[in-house]
């Protein structure tokens, strides 16, 4: 049967390099796809696949992404005031639900995924433990909902096909058996491997479903790759003792922590509000 995932994890406390200058003084996770910011699609999923508690992972210097979650009624009052009615009536749909609680915690130091993790520690609740990579926006389907109906213990991580020259740029799991169906058994992965050196095509997506053990794991993971913490590893540590499966989602993945790939996701988020207004009228 199915387990329900209480608690959803978004680390938003990372640099976003790849995206300065903007990302000087604006967090990536607050960029612009289209008609909201990229934040704003995980908190979605998130309410989407019925999560209790929703930890924010930021950064001190990172504070607007608070700032941007603090619902405030009165500023939608005031536009309505001023006869914005959609415009209130939009940002109140945003608001998320009020059975799902967000806290923050905080990550002093980027010293990566794995750490940013391991520092929502004391705010998850018992059960598995969801975590939603904001950066990558799936859009057709949400994923969490998806992997949180099909997830039935141990740790499960979103996947997708990726070409053999660019299995290089993800981690490729390692596969248990023929690679059918959308659950997929795993016996690990590998962090971006060389050319050619890749186990499979299957590529990890930053949507996760981990067993909670993996809090213990993570306080015992060295730094890999980078100098940083890697979430990857403590995952492959654990494939010795809980069972891992990689989950092919159905929805289509863009990398908002890249240029090309925030345009690329506006690009679909414009045809689909299009698609949606066209339908109403
Ligand atoms: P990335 O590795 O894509 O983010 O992490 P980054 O390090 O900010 O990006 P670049 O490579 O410098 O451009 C994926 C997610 O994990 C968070 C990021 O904020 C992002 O949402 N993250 C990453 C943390 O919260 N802490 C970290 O130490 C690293």
């Amino acid at each position: 049967m199915a387990s329900k995932i209480r608690t959803i994890v978004i680390p938003a406390a990372g640099q976003g390099t790849r995206l300065l200058p903007a990302t000087k003084v604006t967090p990536k996770e607050l960029m612009t796809v289209y008609d909201r910011p990229v934040l704003q699609y995980a908190i979605d999923e998130a309410a989407n696949a019925g999560a209790e508690r929703v930890v924010i992972i930021i950064h001190p210097s990172k504070e607007a992404i608070r700032q941007y979650l603090t619902h405030d009624q009165k500023y939608i009052r005031d536009l309505e005031a001023r006869g914005k009615h959609e415009l209130g009536r939009t940002l109140a749909q945003l608001t998320p639900p009020k059975q799902m609680e967000i806290v923050f915690a905080y990550q002093h130091e980027p010293l990566g995924l794995g750490h940013a993790i391991s520092c929502a520690a004391d705010f998850v609740l018992p059960g598995p433990i969801g975590i939603i990579l904001p950066d990558d926006v799936i859009f057709d389907a949400f994923c969490m909902g998806e992997m949180a109906r099909n997830y039935t213990g141990g740790h499960m991580v979103a996947a997708m096909e990726v070409a053999p020259e660019d299995t290089c740029n993800y981690g490729i799991f390692r596969l248990a058996g023929p690679s059918v169906g959308r659950c997929v058994a795993v016996s690990g992965m590998v962090e971006k491997p060389a050319l050619g050196q890749a186990p499979s095509r299957l590529a990890a997506v930053g949507r996760y479903i981990l067993d909670p053990v993996v809090l213990s794991s993570l306080k015992s993971t060295k730094r890999g790759a980078g100098g940083e913490i890697q979430l990857t590893d403590a995952i492959a540590y654990d494939a010795d003792t809980v069972a891992l499966s990689a989950f092919r989602f159905t929805g289509t993945r863009y990398d908002c922590g890249t240029h090309d790939g925030l345009l690329e996701a506006a690009f679909a988020r414009q045809s689909m509000v299009k698609t949606a207004r066209q339908v109403v009228a």
